[in-house]
């Protein structure tokens, strides 16, 4: 037993059996961390683990110690300049390494050293929502054959927890919806358009700036990155992979001051929306699109680079999380959380699973039903939309209507826009009205 206590530090590694020749230093524990990638986030994991490391040290009674950082870049300035590394062989086969931050960002080298650290008997923490929405399955499926963790909670919401929530405290629930925004960047940009009147580029840049933005920001303003998001909660939601190529995505780059300002008249906000929904016999519906989301939701209260995910229990009702969904901090303290989680479950694994995917689970987007806000311009726009759709709300604005239809599904919608067309009406754009 006293040899499982004194534990050797000789470079602030943990060994429960000690080599020959040890100079004990007396019962000091500690867990040996990596971090791949000294990026926003990196920097931000490393810096929350150096400077709250007397907090954390009192809610894990041992010592997270970072033995290395893999980055290709020098960081001459950083406090453990000395604890940098280019070589990714030094970490995976450093045994004394037990858990591995994976914060590089992108598929390529991650998802191979993800895979090579797990099968080494690591634990893994990432933020990469690209990582966990494309092989999420497959690297879960790792861990559990090889009996070590893997933790994505800020591979979605940024700061706010999400996954810990969703797969412990509404476990007895069977969850019928799941509805968020789910990208900083374009809540920002949507914000700033709607209370500022700012233009689409100028707020992209002030975003880039603000550090919220992807490396590649087509990302966040095609949808993507909510596409991943929605994706992670929905296999973790229902069981089973979906891969983003299985999900309509729509981004917010066609949506103009014009569509803002209309979509308010009729007392909405547009917003990016991740969404899945259980329908009856078992399929799911998801999407992610902008979509008008009335004042009265608690999502249309959430600005700028915030996240808010509504999640639909059938025992809780609707329970909604809300924080900062992008950014540094609020992301590496979600990091640091799953480290401390995987320090404390250095031999037992946390229960984290889904299955893989086929994809024949979701319905096509074509059938699923909504109301549409559209935006025309015509002679007699108003009357033969009326005549395509049936009875509509308008508002008329100089030589535009907006109007809102009926619900109906998508694919029809697209038939009477294609009628609407041939009769010289022109659709000037076209948004989903969220049932949120
Ligand atoms: N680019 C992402 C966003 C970062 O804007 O939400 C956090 O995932």
């Amino acid at each position: 037993m006293l040899a499982k206590k004194m534990i050797k530090v000789f470079d602030g590694g943990l060994l429960s059996i000690p080599p020959p020749n040890t100079v004990w230093k007396g019962k000091v524990n500690m867990v040996s961390v990596a971090i791949m990638g000294h990026g926003v986030v990196g920097s931000g994991v490393a810096e929350i683990l150096l400077t709250h490391k007397q907090k954390l040290f009192s809610n894990l009674g041992e010592e997270i110690y970072i033995k290395k950082i893999l980055d290709l870049r020098e960081f001459p300035d950083s406090p453990i300049a000395d604890r940098f590394t280019k070589d990714f062989e030094e970490i995976v086969n450093d045994l004394e390494i037990r858990v591995v931050v994976e914060v590089m960002g992108g598929l390529n080298p991650a998802y191979d050293f993800v895979k090579r650290c797990l099968k080494a008997g690591k634990s893994v923490v990432t933020s990469n929502k690209e990582l966990v929405a494309a092989h999420g399955a497959e690297l879960l499926a790792i861990a559990k054959e090889e009996n070590v963790n893997f933790m994505f909670e800020a591979s979605v919401g940024g700061g706010i927890p999400i996954i810990r929530p969703m797969n412990q405290c509404l476990v007895a629930n069977n969850v019928s919806e799941v509805a968020g925004i789910l990208n900083g960047t374009t809540n920002f940009i949507l914000t700033k358009m709607i209370e500022e009147g700012m233009q689409f580029e100028d707020a992209l840049k002030l975003a880039q700036d603000l550090g919220f933005a992807e490396r590649n920001p087509a990302a966040d303003i095609e949808g993507h990155d909510a596409c991943r998001k929605i994706c992670i909660l929905a296999s973790l939601a229902y069981g089973k992979h979906v891969y983003p190529e299985s999900v309509h995505t729509e981004g917010i780059t066609k949506i103009t001051l014009d569509d803002v300002n209309l979509a308010e008249a009729f007392g909405y906000v547009i917003k990016l929306i991740g969404k899945v929904k259980k329908l009856e016999g078992g399929k799911i519906d998801i999407i992610t699109a902008p979509m008008l989301v009335p004042f009265k939701s608690q999502l249309s209260n959430i600005d700028n680079e915030f996240n808010g995910i509504m999640v639909r229990g059938d025992c809780t009702g609707d329970v909604v999380f809300y924080g900062k969904g992008a950014g540094k901090l609020p992301t590496a303290s979600a990091v640091v959380a799953d480290i401390v989680d995987c320090c404390k479950h250095l031999k037992a694994r946390r229960f984290l699973f889904w299955a893989d995917g086929d994809g024949k689970n979701i319905i096509d987007y074509r059938e699923s039903v909504s109301a549409m806000f559209v935006r025309v311009t015509g002679d007699g726009a108003l009357d033969k939309a009326e005549s395509v759709f049936g009875e509509v709300n308008s508002v008329a604005d100089g030589d535009m209507t907006a109007l809102i239809t009926p619900e109906m599904p998508y694919g029809v919608f697209e038939e009477k826009c294609t009628a609407l067309e041939a009769d010289g009406v022109k659709v000037l754009s076209a948004i989903r009205v969220g049932d949120i």
